[in-house]
């Protein structure tokens, strides 16, 4: 039978398992990539289990969530950084050299490799090739001491692509259109392998929009098959010789198709505050725009801002309207401004930010409060742009520079019937990506030798093997789709802590009640419950430790998103699937308490647990889990589990 890209590319990597779906399988990890908000936890746990060298083809630190330096906190964590890769064998990335998904993909991403990172978008290189999958940050640890990575064998989905964009819609409105249609759940378990004659229309770099965004549905992974697209780009960036053909043979057999007609999009919008809130411009054309933003790892790279600066040529931002350029990395910035285009915009009234996730955790260009922020990034989840009353809208450079020119919702259809000299300006990619790499500092050129901790570096928290009675109060029962930015936000004021997790442990779950942290403790412990989709957003694995930290045991939920729940057992706190009518029977305050020896039944790989609420009504639960998923939460969370490991092996 013939293979998938998804397939052959697995294979290529496989070191346990079958290629069946739903079955674990353990992959060679060739790079990994870290920043530096997951990143100091990444190194600190690489340091307490003894490891001295990385061992994958490539390491990259990237310093790009917390640039700021406001005190000393992110400088210190910076400075560690820059050492930890220095002393392991890390390429480093200066603060302000620009998002891991954009340096990674100029410098790194590579046709059938393997990539696993500790951020979410990490699946942004599939544009080119590269399977890349984003995990929590002591998965990458793992895999970074030469380990094989583990996890269940998604579906392959086809995602069919007929047809070519017509005028004015974007790379943009394609991912837009599959979170309209499958919903930010639609991809869960599964990677998106995009196929058809639609392909060979899209560059590299609007590929790479599709994939970076293919995280907003879920999915554990979305890959573009190489062609001529890929070659060129991998020439522009003087990386040609890496190279390969990679495509689908004709009978390959997919789990499930999708076919998405480009020729019949249009210019879409994901409302607030879900991006799969997607409607047509059109339909929400007329809304007053505050403040517009282009950049992130989705549109932030040269590609994304050249069609805004070319529809700001000559024009101005309008007075009612701030709009910001944020590039995706320094190379986008050296570049637009060597071919004068930053002072184009400058010009127009843009203000020209460093690059820098900032704006798209809350830090910096945080909008005003009740009003309308357009942004070309991935996500709208409510508060996370700084302010809890936001009403952040996502779409393409072309819609976000329509509207700063006009300080409305416009679709840039309308806007051009109005405006003679307004043309689609489409895609163009420099011809050569020749921009310095003086902030890229290289394992040979590394200028440290051990590791530099400032005050604010705390332990890595660790916990007891995992208990045979697990019970406890239901702390907080929470509705579907909660986010990691729910349970740790990842806003400057509270990320400043992530490298110190008792202090940033006391704003866990503090957006959805702020008394959350300082009642887990009070109780010593308990247990949480959530509708679907618990944990979706990033792969921050904070909000797997520090609920830890505070003593949660369990967690209840309809459904949890892929990353979360792997940190979940990554830091031994029981995932419990449960059904819709026992969530709807259980309330926030009950006493829940699981009948079974809970140590016992994880170990001998019981699937269905009794839980009694209030020591009256049972229902069952249920743990989905492997083998290794069910040692990993018995020895209280991975790395006890990787340390014992170690041990037993010699
Ligand atoms: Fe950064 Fe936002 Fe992307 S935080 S990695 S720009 S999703």
């Amino acid at each position: 039978m013939g293979q998938t890209i998804t397939e052959k590319i697995l294979e290529d990597h496989l070191v346990d398992g079958d290629l069946e779906t739903g079955e674990e399988i353990g992959i060679e990890i060739d790079q990994v990539l870290t920043q530096d908000t997951t990143g100091t936890m990444v190194w600190l746990q690489f340091e307490a289990m003894g490891l001295d060298e990385v061992q994958t083809e490539i390491a990259a630190q990237y310093c790009d969530h917390q640039t700021y330096q406001f005190d000393f906190k992110n400088t210190d964590d910076h400075r560690f950084l820059r050492s930890a890769a220095g002393t392991y064998g890390a390429y480093f990335s200066r603060p302000g050299n620009g998002i891991c998904h954009n340096v990674h993909r100029e410098n790194f991403a590579a046709p059938g490799k393997t990539l696993l990172g500790s951020d979410s978008h990490t699946p942004t290189p599939g544009g080119l090739g590269q399977l890349a999958i984003g995990a929590g940050g002591i998965d990458v640890t793992v895999a970074m001491g030469g380990a094989p990575y583990y996890i269940e064998m998604p579906e392959i989905v086809e995602v069919r692509l007929e047809g070519e964009l017509p005028e004015w819609a974007t790379a943009k409105d394609v991912i837009l259109e599959m979170l309209r249609r499958l919903s930010v759940k639609g991809g869960v378990g599964k990677i998106l392998e995009y196929t058809g004659p639609g392909v060979e229309s899209l560059t590299a770099p609007e590929r790479m929009t599709i994939t970076n965004m293919g995280t907003e549905l879920g999915a554990t992974s979305s890959i573009f098959p190489t062609d001529e697209q890929t070659e060129d780009y991998l020439e522009r960036v003087g990386r040609q010789e890496e190279y390969v053909e990679l495509q689908p043979d004709d009978d390959a057999e997919y789990d499930d198709q999708i076919v998405v007609d480009l020729s019949d999009l249009e210019p879409l919008i994901a409302q607030p505050s879900m991006p799969d809130n997607v409607v047509p411009v059109r339909e929400v054309a007329g809304e007053d725009v505050d403040q517009v933003i282009v950049g992130s790892c989705t549109n932030g790279a040269y590609e994304d801002i050249l069609p805004a600066a070319k529809m700001l040529e000559g024009r101005e931002v309008n007075p009612t309207t701030e709009m910001i350029v944020a590039p995706g990395s320094k190379q986008a910035s050296e570049i637009l401004a060597r071919e004068g285009w930053v002072a184009e915009m400058m010009a127009a009234g843009v203000n020209f930010s460093e690059a820098t996730c900032g704006a798209c955790i809350g830090i910096g260009h945080v909008p005003a409060s009740d009003s309308v922020s357009l942004r070309t990034f991935n996500r709208n989840f409510e508060g996370r742009s700084g302010i809890e009353d936001d009403n952040v809208y996502l779409c393409s450079p072309e819609v976000a520079a329509a509207a700063a020119i006009t300080g409305e919702i416009v679709d840039p259809r309308d806007l051009a019937d109005e405006l003679e000299d307004l043309e689609d300006p489409g895609i163009e990619l420099p011809d050569e990506y020749d921009a310095s790499k003086v902030d890229l500092i290289t394992p040979d050129e590394a200028v440290d030798d051990e590791l530099v901790k400032g005050p604010n570096i705390g332990d890595v928290p660790l916990r007891e093997d995992l208990d045979s009675d697990v019970e406890g109060e239901v702390l907080l029962k929470m509705e579907d789709n909660i986010t990691t930015d729910h349970i740790i936000p990842a806003t400057q004021d509270i990320l400043m802590y992530r490298s110190n997790i008792e202090k940033l442990s006391e704003f866990t779950l503090s957006r959805v009640d702020d008394t959350f942290a300082e009642r887990a403790q009070a109780a010593d412990g308990g247990v949480l419950l959530a509708g679907e989709n618990y944990g979706q957003g990033s792969s921050r694995e904070h909000a797997a430790m520090c609920p830890m930290y505070l003593g949660v045991e369990a967690v209840l939920a309809q459904s949890f998103a892929r990353i979360h729940r792997a940190n979940l057992f990554n830091f031994g706190i029981v995932p419990l699937t449960i059904d819709e009518d026992t969530y709807a029977d259980i309330d926030q305050g009950d006493e829940v308490e699981i009948v079974d020896d809970v140590h016992e039944a994880v170990t001998s790989g019981q699937e269905e647990f009794t839980i009694r609420v209030n020591g009256d009504d049972e229902y069952t639960a249920t743990l989905d889990a492997s083998a290794r998923e069910r040692d990993i939460l018995a020895a209280g969370g991975k790395l006890a589990w990787t340390k014992a490991q170690a041990e037993e092996g010699g």
